[in-house]
């Protein structure tokens, strides 16, 4: 299968529109080593023509005006999305779907609980029902089934329950129901290889490490470097943990649970602005790539490879917490 990353950054973007932190007033004048992000999306394909939107960012339109695969091929009016399938309804993950209402109906696929906050907190389901077909819901289970995207055969999808955090607009963001943030395992049933994607992962557990094993790429959370980034970044005075982001650094932070995972190739993405991995040329950039850890950029595509090793090498007995 072949990954797009249309988006890597976290909401906000980099740099965002009001910020003046040192990465964003850097990365706008030049003075830093670093690339500008759009907001959280990916989008995946096995023949290259058929496409599965992960996440729906505020920065939709600009990221398929460069991403030629997704664009339309014959008719009038064409597209490479044949569904759309949410981790959460966070406003950077689900703010795009109105970019796409010339496109009703709309295939999505989100847990009950996104839908839910999709039609009541942040109506956009009810709102579009105005438009031809408006969207048609496939609930995600939640129940480790798996279930498929129709038109593009051959990907088989799971959601994964997380531990994250419902969006600030929820009457879930401080009452976390099962459901509110998933992250996806994607599997290619014809070439046998499989990727998790959890851009909103709050906290770690071995059955995620012992899951991870299995797979040959992880795009994981990579929001902060820090738990009180914000507020060191002079921007806020929220914790990584209360926003759902489990940060890189620390003896419980996600670059010590990745180092127990050998197997798959591992990502970071979903990156807030404030985070020094940002910095090409930062200390902090140089411990991720020193531990075999990419930071994804917008724009890059690649066809997941298998890698070696035993898909089921370690297992939950054989874990150990970082
Ligand atoms: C988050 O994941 O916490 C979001 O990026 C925050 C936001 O979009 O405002
Ligand atoms: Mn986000
Ligand atoms: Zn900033």
């Amino acid at each position: 299968m072949k990954v797009r990353i249309l988006g890597s950054a976290a909401g906000g973007g980099f740099p965002q529109w009001n910020c003046n932190c040192y990465n964003c007033s850097g990365v706008r004048s030049g003075t830093i080593l670093a690339t500008p992000r759009t907001q959280s999306s990916i989008a995946i394909s096995i023949d290259g023509r058929g496409w599965i939107l992960f996440n729906a960012s505020p920065d939709l339109r600009s990221q398929l005006e460069s991403a030629r695969p997704l664009q339309p091929r014959t008719g009038m009016r064409d597209t490479g999305i044949r569904g759309i399938v949410l981790a959460d309804s966070q406003i950077d993950h689900t703010t795009g779907i109105l970019m796409l209402r010339e496109g009703c109906p709309l295939q999505i696929y989100c847990t009950d609980m996104v839908a839910e906050d999709l039609s009541t907190g942040f109506p956009i389901f009810r709102m579009l029902e105005s438009w031809d077909g408006g969207v048609e819901h496939h609930e995600v289970p939640t129940d480790g089934s798996s279930f498929s995207v129709d038109g593009v055969e051959g990907l088989q999808l799971t959601a994964v329950v997380l531990d994250g955090k419902a969006p600030p607009y929820s009457p879930h963001r401080n009452d976390p129901h099962r459901g509110d943030n998933v992250g996806y395992l994607v599997t290619d049933t014809i070439a046998g290889t499989s990727l998790l994607y959890a851009p909103g992962l709050g906290q770690m557990t071995p059955e995620l490490v012992a899951l991870m094993k299995t797979t040959d790429l992880v795009m994981v959370d990579g929001t902060f470097w820090c738990e009180d980034e914000m507020a060191r970044a002079g921007v806020g005075t929220k914790l990584a943990s209360q926003m759902g982001h489990l940060p890189q650094s620390g003896d419980d932070g996600m670059l010590a649970w990745l180092r127990t995972v050998e197997r798959p190739r591992k990502m970071l993405i979903h990156i807030n602005n404030t985070n020094p991995i940002l910095i090409e040329d930062s200390p902090e950039r140089a411990e991720v790539e020193a531990q075999g850890v990419e930071v994804a950029i917008d724009g890059l595509e690649f066809e997941v490879q298998m890698m070696g090793g035993s898909p089921t090498a370690g297992g939950i007995s054989g874990d150990v917490a970082p």
